[in-house]
């Protein structure tokens, strides 16, 4: 198998030395003047240019120009596989109705139910696929895609056949999580929902092989602590992992429920409680904040800062969704992130890289630039890495490795 060696970096940020939590987050192992080798798809030496051209004999020696390069952009959080779209809802909400206003009156989540519901496999995967494609460009190698808008089994299970095709047809590898807890289905209870998923579409998911996660909206009005606890409990001895919505809309616990299940990670926490975020910082449950659903919500933050100060492993995604959030845009969420949330550069890089590889599981095999990792990895139009969040919302990617084939090229 030949050997590439990758020369010309601006700055190298590898996002070694696994997972990090607290402060810890700036610590992106940045190599200047650095350099990597690939050989049959996987990263075999990293490190300086000058130490590397003397170590070895390599095939070819490709030169970057100077450019950034940074690991593959993971997203650990989308809705990306749905029917329909919900730009109506979205003018709504524009003009002052709230989110969970709409809800309750049969719109939101039920209204992509509905359209999911009459959409055949075939259809979720092309209306993903331009999706998928989009989140290449802006440096994304992995995401993880939830199911949820089905709330049947039969559905469910079309959504997470759709994730898997995707991941089969495009170069993005997508993880995929089976959310068949996201709403309550018309003309059931909670309760009774929940006993259904526990009876029949929880088994089905699991025993599909198709998903490796159970995620639930554990808020006020949808699925509270109790209902969200049964239903993780009887994902996790199908052999599922866990994720939640926590304390999206409301501080109902949620995040807090995951650290005690020790659940991979909880999502959203704009609301989380001092408490919970201390129950969190002494987890290894990662806290996945989505300052993308804020910004279209117009709602506050979430803490990302204090979770970090409090040394939790803090990730970031996108909650791409056709509701709260229809955007999965990698530039933003880095503005966002630094500019509203506080965080660091590096804090942000560690967010999207490493520790979201970790929300998603997969953290052995992607989200870094280290010896025996997947050569996944994403080149940008700058040299030093404080340029991303500068050019707010401007994408900057100028190629995408994955596997160590160039997968994407402007
Ligand atoms: O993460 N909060 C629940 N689920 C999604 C929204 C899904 C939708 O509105 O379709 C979220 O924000
Ligand atoms: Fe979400």
């Amino acid at each position: 198998m030949s050997t590439v060696l990758y020369t010309g970096i601006g700055e190298l940020v590898t996002s070694s030395g696994g997972v990090k939590r607290g402060r810890a987050m700036n610590d992106t192992g940045v190599i200047s003047d650095g350099a990597f080798a690939v050989s049959d798809g996987i990263f075999t030496a990293v490190g300086r240019k000058d130490e590397l051209l003397t170590a070895a004999d390599y095939d070819s020696v490709a030169d970057l120009g100077g450019a950034l390069v940074t690991p593959g952009i993971v997203d650990p959080h989308t809705h990306a596989v749905f029917g329909g779209e919900r730009s109506e809802e979205f003018l709504r909400r524009l003009s002052g109705d709230g989110y969970m206003e709409i809800m309750r009156q049969g719109g939101g989540i039920a209204s992509t139910v509905r359209a999911t519901r009459t959409a055949d496999e075939d259809a979720l995967v092309a209306g993903a696929l331009p999706h998928l494609k989009r989140m290449l460009s802006m440096g994304v190698t992995t995401c993880e895609v939830k199911s949820g808008y089905g709330l049947d089994t039969d559905t469910e299970l079309r959504q997470l056949r759709a994730v898997k095709r995707l991941g089969e047809l495009q170069s993005v590898e997508t993880v995929p999580t089976f959310m068949g807890a996201h709403a309550v289905p018309e003309g059931m209870t909670a309760d009774g929902y929940i006993d259904y998923c526990r009876e029949s579409s929880i088994p089905a998911a699991a025993r599909s092989g198709m998903a490796v996660f159970a995620d639930v909206f554990c808020e006020a009005g949808v699925f509270d602590l109790e209902q969200s606890e049964r239903y993780l409990l009887a994902a996790r001895r199908e052999g599922l992992l866990l994720k939640l919505h926590a304390d999206e809309m409301t501080c109902l616990g949620g995040a807090g429920l995951g650290a005690r299940l020790g659940a991979v990670s909880v999502d959203h926490l704009l609301k989380i409680s001092a408490g919970d975020m201390a129950a969190i910082a002494h987890s290894d449950t990662v806290a996945t904040v989505l300052p993308l659903t804020a910004f279209c919500l117009s709602e506050p933050y979430a803490p990302a800062r204090e979770l970090i100060d409090s040394g939790a492993i803090v990730a970031a995604g996108s909650d791409f969704n056709p509701g709260s959030c229809c955007s999965y845009s990698v530039p933003l969420l880095i503005a966002l992130c630094c500019i509203y949330m506080k965080m660091s550069v590096d804090e942000t890089l560690t967010a999207i890289t490493v520790n979201a590889a970790a929300a998603c599981g997969v953290s052995d095999r992607v989200g870094s630039i280290e010896p025996g990792k997947q050569a996944d990895f994403a080149v940008f139009d700058c040299e030093r890495r404080h340029m991303l969040p500068y050019f707010s919302g401007v994408n900057l990617v100028k190629s995408v490795f994955k596997k160590g084939e160039r997968v994407y090229n402007v």
